[in-house]
């Protein structure tokens, strides 16, 4: 079910509608130096699911990467493990009144995946905060809804929405999201802090994981806010 994309990561993509949209969405499991496992945008838990993660090690921690996206289905992580810690992306807590969550996630990694992960929160949108996570053993960028990338193996019909919204073969937030930037000087500087990483891989919140030159693809995307 897995994709190995790197060194101790995987991806797992599957479909996703918005609106009648084909989106697609992306899980990303990374092993980290302790032996466990960290979630990033968790897929739903079917049982084929869970087989192949507990192939890969355990699972210890599962993330969101914001109050919209990636958060689905952590309850049944929690119930299927229940030593795994829910990681808290800003306003989350709020949302999912139904989890504990036992970490906030923000600037700055804890110690326990701060060797292999580092995160950055992505802040300047009115009502949007995402954290960014950089995955160092397989210099991969992990974004979330800051970073869709539809491309040409989308249907039609998401390719055509995918224009208007300015995310088609483009790393770069929805336009309504960017119109709703209300300090573009510090979401640049977020966006900043993601581009000093060294990251060669990118996979987007929604759309087609980028393999290799990434970066130039991430200065590309978001060339209305570098410029
Ligand atoms: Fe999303």
């Amino acid at each position: 079910m897995f994709t190995q994309r790197g060194d101790r990561f995987w991806t797992y993509e599957e479909p996703l509608r918005f609106f009648g949209v084909e989106l697609g969405r992306i899980m990303s499991v990374m092993k980290l130096s302790s032996g466990g496992l960290f979630v990033q945008s968790p897929a739903e838990l079917t049982p084929e699911l869970k087989r192949a993660l507990d192939d890969l090690g355990e699972v210890r921690f599962v993330a969101a990467t914001s109050k919209l996206h990636g958060h689905l289905y952590m309850e049944q992580y929690r119930a299927a493990y229940p030593d795994v810690e829910l990681l808290a992306a800003p306003g989350l807590a709020a949302r999912r009144t139904d989890l504990q969550f036992d970490h906030l996630l923000g600037d700055t990694p804890d110690p326990r995946w701060g060797t292999d992960i580092d995160q950055a929160a992505i802040v300047g949108h009115r009502w949007l905060t995402e954290i960014a996570f950089f995955h160092r053993p397989s210099r991969t960028l992990i974004l979330g809804d800051v970073g869709f990338h539809i491309g040409e193996r989308s249907p039609l019909k998401t390719r055509l929405v995918a224009r208007t919204l300015r995310i088609y073969e483009r790393i770069s937030p929805p336009i309504e999201l960017r119109l709703t930037i209300t300090n573009e000087a510090t979401f640049r500087r977020s966006i900043r802090d993601v581009l000093a990483w060294d990251f060669d891989r990118v996979v987007p919140g929604h759309g087609e994981i980028v393999d290799s030159g990434g970066k130039r693809a991430v200065l590309d995307g978001y060339d209305w806010l570098l410029e």
